[in-house]
């Protein structure tokens, strides 16, 4: 099943970051992109994500093309069926980081699952407040909160970026097995060349095109 579909993307801020760009992401598959700072990768993955309408071209996700969704329908999907992971962590900074996995389980209408907090190492930390954890503490709760949803689509801007490099890796793993054993695919922007070569393909952003090089 092809999970998300982006035809002929193209958009500018004060110049011009991408043009007639064109993504395919299937059930099971990851993407990884890179590029240099600035070249666009967040704002790319921001509308692939639905969270920005690129000046012209179409997304289609999960069967659906997003220009033609009414708002209700947007944020339905974007609860239930999307996974944003970003370079700033949107928890709840006032609550426990198990809180911040129960809203998300409330939210979405599934369970907490205990084998994730293992494997994400915050098991000792959980019941602290977001504000006592560490950058990568908070960025590996954040990315349980994520997988507590049982999204479709991850979309992660640099996941890892404050983990050291076995955690990385672990985490990388842990991604990898969930979208293997769900009906779920992932793109991951990284400056990580050597994550970025685990996922399925690789593409770098360069000259306002999106070229594959894995
Ligand atoms: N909301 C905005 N308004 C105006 N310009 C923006 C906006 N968002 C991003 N830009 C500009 O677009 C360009 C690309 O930004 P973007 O964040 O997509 O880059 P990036 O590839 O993710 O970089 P990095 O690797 O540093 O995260 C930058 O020059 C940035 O200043
Ligand atoms: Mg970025």
């Amino acid at each position: 099943m092809i999970l998300l579909q982006a035809e002929n993307i193209s958009h500018k801020f004060d110049y011009p970051l991408f043009n007639n760009i064109n993504l395919t992401l299937k059930t099971n598959e990851s993407i990884a992109i890179i590029g240099v700072s600035g070249s666009g990768k967040s704002t790319l993955l921001h509308i692939l994500s639905t969270l920005l309408k690129p000046d012209s071209g179409k997304v289609t996700l999960l069967e659906r093309e997003l220009n033609s969704l009414k708002t209700k329908e947007l944020v339905d999907i974007r609860r239930n069926r999307l996974g944003m992971i970003f370079q700033s962590h949107y928890l709840f900074k006032g609550f426990s980081a198990y809180e911040n996995l129960e809203v998300a389980a409330l939210l979405s209408n599934e369970k907490i699952d205990d084998t994730l907090i293992e494997r994400l190492n915050i098991q000792k930390v959980i019941m602290q407040k977001v504000t006592e954890l560490s950058g990568g503490q908070q960025q590996r709760v954040s990315i349980a909160r994520v997988l507590t949803k049982k999204p479709n689509i991850i979309f992660a801007d640099e996941p890892t970026g404050n983990l050291d490099s076995e955690t990385a890796v672990d985490v990388m793993k842990l991604f990898d097995e969930y979208i293997k054993n769900h009906t779920a695919g992932m793109i991951l922007v990284t400056h990580d060349e050597q994550l970025a070569l685990k996922c399925s393909h690789v593409y770098r952003l360069e000259d306002e095109k999106l070229i594959q090089v894995k």
